[in-house]
């Protein structure tokens, strides 16, 4: 959403849609954006089109009589793109809602939870419904609200909407009708940040020179609000983020802050101060560069990416890891809890897997691996001694955020890894490391998984680092930190040529098989995600140690079967691995990292990655299936960095 001084329509329109296209590599199904109208102004101008933000695009400026050079003081537009979750992807269902006369309009972020009862309720007050989502029933349910009272004002008619409706939410209102040149934004459990900027404008008397000379000089403000930075980041660095419960209402040039909580009694309201953050996010780091894809550009940035993740924390010369979220008093914190708990979804939940053994090895704790929905669901028992440890590159996912809420309750401390400064995750812990690899925009995520490996990494370096025994071992995987970004470059030169030539063969799979064990088994499932994310065939990642007890079956001369065999301790099990699927016709293809007779004999096709220690192998291997996946998507016309169906940011549960 956009709240602008004296602007013509055609400017807050093109920041509108500038800021959707940012928003892109979310993933959505379509868009839709509703702006005041300046030669009508109760009805404003409401567009949505099924698709991209290309299509709206077309859409608005193919639309008759659009006023576009015309221009007004407080214009307001708000604009969204829809992920749906009710109601199938068309044009009715998309964002912005309005109630049945244009008097209020919403986009919203998460899920109405009640919304089916409120629905029921308004429908027997005779309101009737145009789309099938939870939206409709908020702006609906605002007009039914403001018809009881119409003396209320906007926030305070805000607060009884957010009194009212269930779940997670993230909203932004407007009613030309009842409150023009107004906007209200509220959250809760889902992310928003408000930005501003401040503009000097200097008016037609014809004064140059604004500064000696105040005089007819007036100082215009342009607000923005969205629930990801990156829309806000070529506009401004000046932001405030939202906490739950929070209500923010411009009105003429200013912003007010609530919060509900607060403000039991909704007839008097108080206003708070905020506090104002600086946005670190880099315009350039929005762009595809000389890529094809983002995706494309995420892989080969991790050479790099890994390095930003280490900087200043890992001292090669003194052998030192300082992680600013790791004070000597939460080390102390975690050594002496009952357990830890890794909490997380997708490939966070991978990267969490891949450096599991290393938690189990140079700690003296038992760890445990929850997958947060499931954990959701059981609702297991978690002390207030446990550490319980939330990853999550967007820092925003909900079902992350819900078990984040749980543990929050059941008094553990609380640790976060995220790649996303001032997100949800990172202000809702008690400490944590960022991971500093730069934002991540292809829905499939590359980069962010390998520098989640390297910041986990540290923690358990800066974890286990007063113990003597350990030392030899510590220092044989810090050596290994140091050579890693050269290795992550000499791996991408080595598999790229290699993995395009696979990905021909593998072209027309119906199924794929990705085998793996102990560090490898990250790997696996890693793999197979992002096999299936991109090009939508059924993969399976296996923990090869399972193999005879079921996928054996699955096994016959057509069915590819990527196997680890990376050199560690399990290699010849890896060894038997892909011999038992030779044994059965199959037609195995190994990722290897030191020349092996054997595998080679065995193996259809081999793909060679550089060596490095055992308990970071699985950040190489990942790079050949990262571009497997990537090459195939490719080559079957896909959509690379916004799958079919898939979201990058999960915000609803
Ligand atoms: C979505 C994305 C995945 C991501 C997962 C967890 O499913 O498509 O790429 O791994 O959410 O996201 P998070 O931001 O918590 O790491």
């Amino acid at each position: 959403a956009t709240y602008r001084s004296t602007r013509s329509t055609r400017e807050v329109l093109e920041i509108l849609l500038n800021g959707l296209q940012r928003l892109e590599y979310r993933g959505y199904d379509s868009a839709g954006i509703c702006i005041d109208n300046p030669v009508d102004s109760e009805t404003p101008i409401l567009i949505r089109e099924v698709g991209n933000v290309g299509a709206l695009r077309t859409k608005v400026y193919a639309t008759n009589n659009l006023p576009l050079d015309a221009t007004h003081d407080n214009i307001v537009g708000i604009a969204h793109t829809r992920w749906a979750t009710h109601g199938e992807p068309c044009e009715r269902n998309a964002h912005p809602h309005s109630s049945n006369k244009l008097e209020f309009s919403v986009v919203h972020n998460g899920i109405m939870t009640n919304y089916v009862e409120v629905k029921k309720f308004l429908q027997e007050q005779s309101y009737t419904f145009t789309s099938d989502t939870d939206t409709e029933v908020i702006a609906v349910l605002a007009e039914y609200l403001k018809s009881q009272r119409p003396d209320v004002s906007f926030t305070q008619l805000t607060m009884e909407v957010m009194e009212m409706i269930g779940g997670a939410y993230a909203l932004v209102l407007k009613s030309n009708k009842y409150y023009p040149g107004e906007l209200i934004a509220c959250k809760r459990g889902s992310p928003m940040i408000v930005g501003w900027r401040q503009l000097r404008h200097v008016d037609v008397v014809g004064v140059q020179d604004a500064e000696r000379s105040p005089r007819g000089v007036e100082l215009l403000t342009d607000f923005f609000i969205s629930s990801d930075s990156s829309a806000l980041a070529e506009h401004t660095s000046k932001v405030v983020y939202m906490d739950d419960d929070d209500v923010v209402h411009f009105h003429n040039g200013t912003a007010s802050f609530y919060n509900k909580q607060r403000n039991e009694d909704f007839q008097k309201l108080r206003a708070e101060a905020r506090e104002l953050n600086q946005l670190e996010i880099a315009v350039e780091s929005l762009s595809k560069g000389p890529y094809a894809h983002f995706m494309l550009k995420e892989i080969y940035e991790q050479s790099e990416s890994v390095m930003n993740s280490m900087r200043g924390r890992l001292n090669f010369q003194t052998k030192s890891v300082m992680l600013g979220g790791l004070s000597e008093e939460n080390v102390y914190t975690i050594n002496s809890s009952r357990r830890i708990l890794f909490i997380s979804c997708g490939t966070s939940l991978n990267a969490c897997l891949a450096v599991r053994p290393t938690f189990d090895e140079l700690l003296n704790l038992p760890i445990a691996m929850e997958n947060a929905s499931d954990f959701l669901d059981r609702q297991p028992h978690v002390f207030r001694d446990d550490v319980c440890v939330f990853v999550s590159q967007s820092g925003e996912t909900a079902d992350t955020l819900r078990a984040l809420e749980y543990c929050q309750k059941k008094g553990a401390t609380l640790v976060g890894f995220t790649n996303t400064v001032g997100s949800s995750i990172s202000r809702l812990t008690h400490f944590g490391s960022h991971l500093n690899c730069g934002v991540e925009v292809g829905v499939a995520s590359t980069k962010a998984f390998t520098s989640q490996i390297v910041v986990m990494m540290l923690a358990v370096l800066r974890l286990s680092d007063d113990s003597r025994r350990l030392a030899p071992r510590r220092h044989e995987i810090m050596d290994a930190l140091s050579r890693l970004s050269a290795d992550v470059a000499e791996c991408l030169r080595m598999v790229a040529p290699k993995v395009k030539a696979l990905a021909q063969r593998l072209l027309d799979a119906k199924s794929v098989l990705v085998l793996g064990r102990g560090y490898q088994f990250a790997s696996c499932l890693e793999a197979a995600l992002k096999i299936k994310e991109l090009t939508y065939v059924h993969t399976e990642g296996i923990n090869s140690g399972e193999l005879k007890h079921g996928p054996l079956a699955l096994i016959d001369e057509n069915i590819p079967v990527i196997i680890f065999c990376t050199k560690d301790a399990h290699i010849d099990r890896a060894r038997s691995a892909i011999q038992q699927v030779r044994a059965r016709k199959g037609k195995p293809i190994a990722i290897i990292s030191e020349r092996d007779e054997e595998v080679e004999a065995a193996a259809d096709d081999i793909i060679q990655v550089p060596q490095t220690v055992d308990c970071l192998q699985a950040l190489i291997n990942i790079i050949p299936m990262q571009m497997l996946a990537y090459e195939l998507a490719v080559l079957r016309g896909n959509n690379v960095d916004c799958p079919r169906n898939l979201a990058k940011s999960v915000t609803t549960q």
